[in-house]
């Protein structure tokens, strides 16, 4: 996974794999403005609970080419009038992207960190590593090339990341990066909130299904195939085990994250600015109409608004 996606000759996000409609798949900041737009209220509330600090520091993880970054700053929140907006992506073709009145990083900053890490979809792109149970134990699952192509080869027996039972035939995701990561962005925040939203689930949730619906591939706009298949062509993602991630975090729906955050306000923001343009029609009055539409499809729980939205709190 760590070769097909990141390899740096023909990984799939170093040749040209993106979230976006000219892309691979649609994210929530991919749908629109609005998304980026309640996340700006959101940094201000955090920004309010630390008593407003100068030099509050945005720190957006596997920002892709920078369309939320777009949105959070068109959106003009109070903590960044004097704070800073970091947008870490791993992608040097990506990151040329990024707009200006963001600071391109291709990686976490060393910290310490007043304010928020934000990372949408990042985790579920994160390498793993594959369990499988055969006579009662679990072994690992290595992958390996053969004739041009790559091929598993099942390994040495290994112990879960949780205490799971083994079940023949069943398999589940290590996410050792994903914790790691989380683990390390956490060490960073001296005071604010990390703040991912991403499809999950749990590893006992994963031995009990088919791999094939929580391991997908994706490329432009459609399923891919098996993920050992056209390797660095497609998107390779996994659903995140949240038992597999540092505790603390509080979790809801992604549509209850955004309502909390006053995504009917900024609609209903809209459908006045509509109402009150709609004659002119400029390019104001039909974003603020297509509020209506991303919301929908951002609040969808069958969709996006089904994710999960996992918050961890640090503080002095
Ligand atoms: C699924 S895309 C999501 C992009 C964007 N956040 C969005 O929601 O549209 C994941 C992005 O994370 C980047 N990425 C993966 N691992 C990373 C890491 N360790 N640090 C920073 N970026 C990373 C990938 O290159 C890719 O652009």
């Amino acid at each position: 996974m760590e070769a097909c996606l990141y390899g740096p000759i023909d990984g799939f996000y170093t040749t040209g794999g993106s979230a976006g409609r000219r892309g691979d798949f649609i994210t929530s900041p991919e749908v629109g403005p609005l998304f980026g737009a309640v996340l700006a209220r959101w940094m201000d509330s955090v920004w309010e609970s630390l008593g407003r600090p100068h030099g509050f520091t945005v720190v957006e993880a596997g920002a892709g080419s920078g369309t939320l970054a777009r949105s959070v700053l068109a959106a003009a929140p109070q903590c960044l009038t004097h704070g800073r907006y970091l947008a870490v992506e791993r992608s040097e073709r990506l990151r040329s992207d990024h707009p200006d009145g963001v600071e391109p990083l291709v990686d976490l900053p060393a910290g310490p960190v007043t304010g928020v890490v934000l990372a949408n979809e990042l985790l579920d792109n994160l390498a793993f590593s594959l369990l499988h149970g055969v006579d009662d134990t679990w072994h690992q699952v290595r992958v390996g090339a053969d004739q041009g192509g790559l091929v598993e080869v099942t390994a040495e027996p290994c112990d879960p990341p949780v205490p799971l039972e083994p079940v023949d035939g069943a398999r589940i995701a290590v996410q050792t990066e994903a914790s790691q990561w989380v683990s390390r962005a956490l060490s960073i925040l001296e005071a604010g909130s990390l703040l991912a939203f991403d499809y999950c689930t749990t590893t006992a949730e994963m031995a009990s299904q088919s791999p094939g619906e929580w391991l997908r591939t994706y490329a432009g706009h459609e399923r891919g195939g098996n993920p050992l298949d056209a390797p660095g062509r497609q998107d390779i993602t996994v659903d995140v085990a949240i038992d597999q991630l540092p505790t603390g975090a509080s979790t809801m729906s992604q549509a209850d994250f955004l309502t909390h955050h006053g995504i009917r306000d900024l609609v209903d923001a809209g459908r006045l600015a509509w109402s009150e343009r709609a004659g002119i029609g400029d390019l104001e009055a039909i974003r603020a109409r297509s509020r209506t539409i991303e919301a929908a499809a951002l609040v969808d729980l069958d969709g996006l608004g089904g994710f999960t939205a996992l918050e961890w709190v640090a503080g002095p």
